[in-house]
């Protein structure tokens, strides 16, 4: 089936949805999304959205906070646009209906929490469930429009790249590629459909499961990453993944983030004997940057030997914890912990990727035609790790530089031709009961991709783990190759693969970082080396032989 709009957004958080709401303004839009539209990892985000609103609070002082924890390489230009326009966007969501907490001593005024690295109380939050009460308002938004058309269950499998020149490796900022479209599966019935589209725009959230532990929803296997490097869009900054200090430690649970908020509140990380830690590490406590407390608290554990630390606030009042906390004081109540009454036990985990698909200031790849916003994109904000609670905000801003950009150029963004493409060519897979049983190799490449990251690319790096990381993805992903045209195409299937390329990127950029500097910390290169590597690693996108870019024909159809 064949699709023509003006506008492809694949992804349905926060920065797809704030797109398509403006983006429907000039002209069509198709929102998709692999699986229900709320199901995005901003539906899962609690902390809120950093913005300068306190009286002692000013835009020099977010900034200075958000270049600190960057750590050398953050683009300043960036971080002014943003922090200047978080008061814009707060009144905006205000205004769409989003119901953010207010001081119960004075109603009119936003409360605000705080959060690491955070110098000020600035985190406008709709109590520990912000993304959501975010999410739900944007998904009835668009709902309700007539010119936005949301396809659940469809997965991006390729991008429609028409190459002017297909030089092999080379890369330059020209737009010299245009986008055209994507081929997208069903899932439900697998047929393949062609969007053809005037704009497409990637905002398919992170990958952090690439990693064994993750805050992350299932969804976020750095589709847009891979399908973008494929594609020949330049990316940036993988080695920079953010583990959250404080994922809850549960038998029967995953994912489930204890926010940094409750550490903003005064809760206390401590080990099982009760001893507080973080001040032998930072000045700032329990409330330094997010990297130097996943550190610490991976060292402690190396050192006991222990499973996890705990996260203690049983000093405040039970009442106020309930109150500020009610999904994490109901989720770890309907497990048996009473987060008024005793420490929780908590691990980091991988919970944001702060590199990503390279954009200016609105939103543009070096691809025409190709914008990528939100986590999957790469803006120059978050530099070697992300300020928390800024996340959403970026997204917000991007979304609307993106949309101001497709606004103003509509026009000419139309008068290029779509032009006919190339039917899907993937020769048709067996069926799965004719799959041999090799279905399993799906399974058991994803899980051990996923140990291998945790174990050799994870929150302490060496040089000798990045290789065997890198040797052992390479064996995989000679395997995916060698097999996967046997296997009937499937969701699981396309995050493999997507999974097994990204893996590949972040350990390829890690190797690159002979330093230590944010997020990335390697023991053979202990310090900060800003003479050599104070810049961002860049990787030129297309160098894959990928079975989905073969499936797709490659689409390097000249002009
Ligand atoms: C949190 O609530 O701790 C997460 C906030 C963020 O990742 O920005």
């Amino acid at each position: 089936m064949e699709h023509q709009i003006d506008f492809l957004v694949i992804g349905s958080g926060i920065a797809g949805l704030s797109f398509a709401l403006k983006a429907a303004e000039h002209g069509t839009v198709a929102v998709v999304t692999k699986k229900k539209t709320i199901e995005t990892s901003t539906n899962y985000a609690q902390g809120g959205i950093a913005s300068v609103f306190g009286a002692d609070d000013s835009f020099d002082l977010h900034m200075q906070d958000t270049l600190n924890a960057g750590d050398g390489l953050c683009h300043p230009e960036v971080v002014e646009m943003v922090v200047k326009s978080g008061p814009g966007s707060i009144a905006n969501l205000l205004q769409m209906g989003v119901d953010f907490n207010r001081r119960d001593s004075a109603p009119e005024t936003l409360d605000l929490g705080r959060e690491g690295g955070h110098s000020r109380h600035r985190i406008v939050h709709a109590h520990d469930m912000t993304g959501r009460a975010v999410e739900e308002i944007l998904v009835a938004r668009a709902n309700e429009h007539s010119n936005i058309a949301i396809h659940e269950n469809h997965l991006l499998l390729d991008l429609i790249v028409q190459h002017r020149s297909l030089k092999a490796g080379a890369f330059s900022l020209d737009h010299r590629d245009t986008c055209r479209g994507a081929f997208i599966l069903d899932s439900e019935t697998g047929e393949i459909h062609v969007f053809r589209a005037h704009v497409v725009l990637l905002c398919t959230g992170g990958a952090g499961k690439v990693y064994l532990y993750t805050s992350n929803p299932d969804v976020a296997t750095g589709d847009g990453l891979a399908v973008a490097y494929r594609a020949g869009a330049q990316l940036a900054n993988l080695e920079f993944v953010q583990f959250h200090p404080t994922c809850l430690y549960h038998p029967i649970t995953k994912n489930f983030l204890i926010s940094e908020a409750v550490r903003g509140e005064g809760a206390r990380l401590i080990d099982k004997r009760g001893r507080a830690f973080m001040a032998g590490y930072h000045p700032l406590k329990d409330l330094a940057f997010r990297d130097i407390v996943a550190r610490a608290i991976d060292t402690e554990m190396k050192k006991s030997g222990d499973d996890c630390v705990f996260l203690d606030i049983t000093h405040r009042d039970g009442a106020f914890v309930r109150k500020r906390f009610p999904n994490i004081y109901e989720k770890c109540l309907s497990l048996g912990i009473d987060i008024t009454k005793e420490p929780i036990p908590v691990v980091p985990a991988a919970h944001y990727m702060c590199g990503g698909i390279v954009t200016d200031r609105q939103g543009k790849t070096n691809i025409e035609g190709l914008l990528a916003l939100g986590e999957c994109a790469c803006t120059g904000l978050h530099g070697a790790n992300r300020l928390a609670s800024n996340s959403l905000l970026e997204a917000m801003v991007f979304a609307q530089e993106a949309a101001l950009y497709c606004g103003e150029n509509i026009k000419a963004l139309r008068r290029r031709e779509l032009q006919e493409i190339p039917a899907c060519d993937r020769v048709p897979p067996p069926a799965a009961e004719q799959a041999n049983g090799e279905m399993v190799l799906i399974a058991h490449n994803w899980d051990i991709i996923r140990r291998i990251m945790w174990n050799y690319v994870g929150i302490v790096r060496t040089d000798k783990r990045l290789k065997l990381a890198q040797n052992h993805i390479a064996q995989i992903r000679n395997e995916v190759r060698e097999h996967m045209p046997h296997i009937p195409l499937s969701t699981d299937l396309v995050e493999l693969q997507n999974l097994a390329l990204v893996a590949e990127l972040i350990i390829m950029c890690a190797l690159q970082r002979k330093e230590s500097r944010g997020l990335h910390h390697n023991l053979d290169h202990p310090h900060k080396d800003d003479e050599h590597f104070g810049r961002d690693t860049l990787v030129p996108g297309g160098h894959t032989e990928d079975f989905l870019c073969v499936m797709t024909g490659r689409m390097s159809f000249d002009p």
